[in-house]
């Protein structure tokens, strides 16, 4: 209480502030330079390695809309929003952000942030409309203008190949991911978009997310296509996704040029140690290889290990040696999405590595239920990859929050959750960079309000408030936040 017994709430209510600005003081000289910008308060700490890359990450479906022009085909994703009881408010993403229309608006968004980076994913259907067989043309034009866009502006491209939006055609022909003809289709459409492309994007990404787009596809249905497979069939579909993953590596190796860079963005399985011992750490990384067995493990040490096969018994996939040979084949970075806490580990007994602790019902989220919020997941994910497949070059390929954002009468939006949740996540990256793990850049999750998948409209991401009635979109409070990180290129 304060004011004479007003409270502080009531008394900005009073005064018909939405947020409560007050100055009574004058800034002090001491923290400005002679021009009146104020200076970090002390360059050095919190710093960010010299040439670290901000950017920002979206994806195809989540925002472009259009989804009819330009003789795009259908995507899983157009038939699944139309089942019933699938996505919360009954929305599609037809028009979504309607960024096929207004990719330049957006890129002048982008730039005003000050980041230098901007992740995309490019929609396979608008680009061969069945999935394979005759491309499109005019499916790739908009990205040559999209990238063009964004070059001139001074913003580096970063394609992602595939973010869930799968043509109709390969779910209806072979049953999606259930056959390797999708990998080779997916390695087909890969090379032809990196031949294409590669002149001026020199990053790519092949699949975002394997885990999630199985174990949410294919094994609860939460996602589009929508199955519950067995889990033998699940593993079936896990070996497939890692495989067109392979594939899609050499595709963009022999038809991009020389030079082009390309690696997973994969949601690892983010495994902390309760306290952090030495036992425990251990304990952590063991973890961490075997909960990513069926992707990040495979991938960089071409097998799969002998607990995970253990544990499959006579559901594991069916796989040669040569399969295993192409989901390894090199790759240039690691892509990762952290958002929270898989696991806290500790040291196991009994003959255990590990043990993985339970989360308390009080454990604490932000607005997505599932968005755990453990700004140490931040250290431990880049720094268990790096120790235990020696990676040399880490991308944080999305990371934020979800938050009950509201516009005020005053036309703002004043997400202090979200500024919370970004500098506890940013201190523990700066944690991991400080200790030379190698972690290049930053892709914050997201530019933009957009379609987030069976949440529908009901949750935001974004920097940028959208309004979805009127395509306005407001940068957010986060958005000044993030922007005044890249400025001093440290976390404050
Ligand atoms: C990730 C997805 C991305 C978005 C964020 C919130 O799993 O890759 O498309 O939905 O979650």
């Amino acid at each position: 209480m304060f004011f004479n017994g007003l409270s502080r709430r009531r008394f900005a209510a009073m005064a018909g502030w939405s947020a409560l600005a007050i100055s009574t003081r004058p800034t002090k000289a001491a923290g400005r330079n002679s021009k009146g910008a104020s200076e970090p308060p002390n360059p050095g700490r919190n710093s960010f390695p010299r040439g670290f890359l901000w950017g920002t990450a979206t994806s195809a479906y989540q925002i472009e809309g259009a989804v009819d022009a330009d003789a795009r085909g259908p995507s899983i994703w157009d038939r699944f929003v139309r089942l019933d009881g699938k996505i919360v408010d009954r929305s599609t993403a037809d028009v979504a952000n309607d960024h096929y229309h207004r990719y330049k608006e957006d890129v002048e968004l982008i730039k005003e942030l000050g980041v230098k980076a901007y992740r995309f994913s490019i929609a396979w259907p608008r680009v061969f409309p069945e999935g394979s067989g005759a491309p499109n043309p005019k499916g790739l034009d908009f990205y040559h203008r999209l990238v063009d866009e964004l070059l001139a502006n001074g913003i580096e491209p970063f394609a992602t190949l595939y973010h869930w939006d799968l043509p109709q055609s390969l779910q209806d022909r072979y049953g999606g991911w259930q056959s390797r003809d999708t990998s080779k289709a997916f390695a087909d459409y890969a090379g032809y978009v990196a031949g294409r492309i590669s002149d001026r994007v020199k990053h790519i990404f092949t699949i975002n997310e394997c885990a999630r787009l199985v174990f949410a596809g294919y094994g609860t249905g939460i996602d589009a296509p929508g199955l519950t497979l067995s889990p033998r069939e699940l593993n079936q579909v896990r070996h497939h996704v890692a495989l067109g993953h392979g594939l899609a590596v050499q595709a963009v190796r022999s038809r991009g040029r020389k030079g082009t860079k390309v690696g997973p963005a994969e949601n690892i399985e983010v495994c902390i140690p309760a306290i952090e011992t030495p036992a425990n750490i251990r304990a952590a990384e063991i973890a961490t290889r075997e909960l990513n067995a069926g992707y990040l493990t495979v991938m960089l040490e071409g097998k799969y290990t002998d607990a995970f096969l253990a544990y499959a018994g006579a559901n594991a996939p069916k796989f040669t040696a040569e399969d295993l040979r192409i989901i390894s084949s090199p790759v240039d970075f690691l892509g990762l999405n952290v958002y929270m806490p898989n696991h806290y580990v500790i040291a196991g007994d009994n003959g255990n590595d590990f043990a993985l602790m339970p989360f308390a019902a009080t454990y604490p989220h932000m607005d997505s239920s599932w968005l755990r919020i453990g700004p140490e997941a931040m250290y431990w994910a880049p720094r268990n990859a790096a120790k235990l497949w020696n990676v040399k070059s880490i991308y944080i390929t999305e990371n934020g929050t979800s938050a009950a954002d509201r516009l005020t009468p005053d036309g703002k939006v004043y997400d202090v959750d979200r500024i919370m949740y970004l500098r506890n996540y940013l201190t523990h990256l700066n944690r991991a960079t400080s200790e030379g793990v190698p972690v290049r850049g930053y892709f914050l999750w997201s530019l933009m309000d957009n379609f987030e998948w069976s949440d529908g409209f009901e949750k935001r991401f974004g920097l940028y408030h959208v309004d979805f009635q009127t395509q306005r979109r407001t940068p957010k409070l986060s958005a000044s936040f993030y922007r005044e990180v890249i400025r001093r290129n440290a976390v404050m």
